[in-house]
């Protein structure tokens, strides 16, 4: 066996996949082998989570079925929604009221007892915990704005009817199409650390729950999902203060702080996600606020173009345009992982899923660097 230690496991092969491929040179991310783009364009969110969990595009009474059956779990049991209250009220932050409401969410599966092996039992929790996300995110952001929890509405889509169980208000064609595209965007993404997580949990067979649960944890950090957040505190810091964009990235540079929404490990140009999400703040800044557009592709800009990062790799990635187009559908800026993480929710459970169907434990060495042969001294004599 090589003994060769790769930190990060950076390019480790540790899986094969169907389900999604990155070519970092080419900026190209393809979904069981429709490009991105092709997606975000014409499909729906629905349609993608069924090609994710299937492997084909649904026809169209495939598509029907399965809406009408994702649709039927939105509703979330009262318990959940008590604790969701609770974590709300004490001011637990987004991603760790989701974690624990996505934990509690087994308790009330009726399908909670089956084993992992069973597959078609997955599936459905695979389904329920898609569905029901984006019912306790708006529950929890509701009842923190001293509002009651809406319930679903059967006859809206997945992201429409976040919007509207977020803001009480049913969006208009263009917020729910944004919204809808955002979420196939973030479904799914090759291995990154939170699915690779969610899938170490599941090669122990444990089951979805606490797979997706781990997952949620992972993509709470900085360096993973909560990176959108992190670009737009950046934006109202520049625009708060009024300074100019440039004199805020310089000074950044100057400090060797990072750039939220730079940089990514797999992408060595733009990612293509940012470019369908640069396109879409573009639209919403010509029909309202164009504030955030301006300040995203100035500093874009002046990071290609003057400081040359782009030439070492070190391009936008989906979060530098995600926030701002967040921010124009009037999302709350601390939402902005969490529903990164109702959209992923997909994928994670794709992956653990396929994994599981070929299963083998995930479960690596370490280098032991620490000391040898050291006498055992009693408490008290150290
Ligand atoms: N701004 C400025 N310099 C950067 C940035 C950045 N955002 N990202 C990387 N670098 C530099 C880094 O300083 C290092 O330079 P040097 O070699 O001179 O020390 C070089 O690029 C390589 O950095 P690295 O940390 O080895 O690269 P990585 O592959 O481990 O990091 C990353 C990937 C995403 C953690 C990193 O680019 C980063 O911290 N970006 C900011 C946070 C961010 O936007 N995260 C969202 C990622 S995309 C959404 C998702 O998938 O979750």
């Amino acid at each position: 066996m090589a003994d060769e230690l790769i930190k990060g496991l950076e390019g480790v092969l540790a899986a094969e996949s169907e389900l999604s491929s990155i070519d970092g040179d080419a900026g190209r991310l393809i979904y069981l082998g429709y490009d991105i783009e092709d997606l975000a364009r014409h499909a729906s969110y629905e349609e993608v989570v069924y090609l994710l969990w299937h492997g084909d595009l649904p026809t169209r009474s495939q598509l029907d079925s399965f809406t009408e059956a994702m649709t039927a779990e939105r509703v979330v049991d009262e318990s959940i929604v008590e604790t969701v209250r609770r974590l709300a009220d004490s001011d637990e932050r987004p991603m760790a009221a989701m974690r624990t409401a996505v934990s509690m969410l087994s308790s009330t599966d009726p399908d909670a007892d089956a084993a992992a092996q069973d597959h078609e039992a997955a599936r459905r929790k695979a389904r329920r915990i898609t569905a029901k996300i984006p019912t306790i995110l708006a529950a929890y952001d509701r009842v923190r704005q001293g509002e009651e929890p809406i319930d679903p509405d059967p006859d809206l889509g997945l992201a429409a009817n976040f919007l509207y169980m977020l803001t009480g208000e049913r969006p208009d064609e263009i917020a729910a199409e944004t919204f809808d595209q955002s979420l196939i965007l973030h479904a799914d993404h090759g291995l990154n650390a939170s699915t690779f997580t969610a899938m170490v949990v599941g090669s122990t067979m444990a089951d979805l729950y606490a797979s997706v649960t781990a997952g949620i944890g992972a993509l709470s950090g900085p360096l993973h999902g909560g990176a959108n957040q992190d670009v737009m505190e950046v934006l109202f810091e520049i625009d708060e203060s009024d300074r100019d964009p440039l004199a805020w990235v310089e000074q950044a540079t100057e400090e060797g702080r990072r750039i939220p929404g730079f940089g990514h490990r797999v992408y060595n140009v733009k990612d293509p996600r940012a470019k369908i999400l640069q396109a879409r703040s573009e639209e919403l800044a010509a029909s309202g606020d164009d504030t955030w557009y301006e300040i995203t592709t100035t500093i874009e800009d002046y990071l290609t173009e003057e400081k040359g990062l782009v030439e070492k790799g070190i391009a936008p990635n989906v979060d530098f345009y995600s926030g701002s187009v967040y921010y124009q559908l009037g999302i709350p800026i601390d939402m902005y992982t969490p529903i990164f993480a109702m959209s992923r929710a997909a994928g994670w459970t794709a992956h653990v899923l396929e994994y599981q169907a070929d299963n083998r434990l995930i479960r690596p060495r370490g280098r032991y660097v620490g000391p040898d042969d050291r006498d055992y001294v009693p408490i008290d004599e150290r």
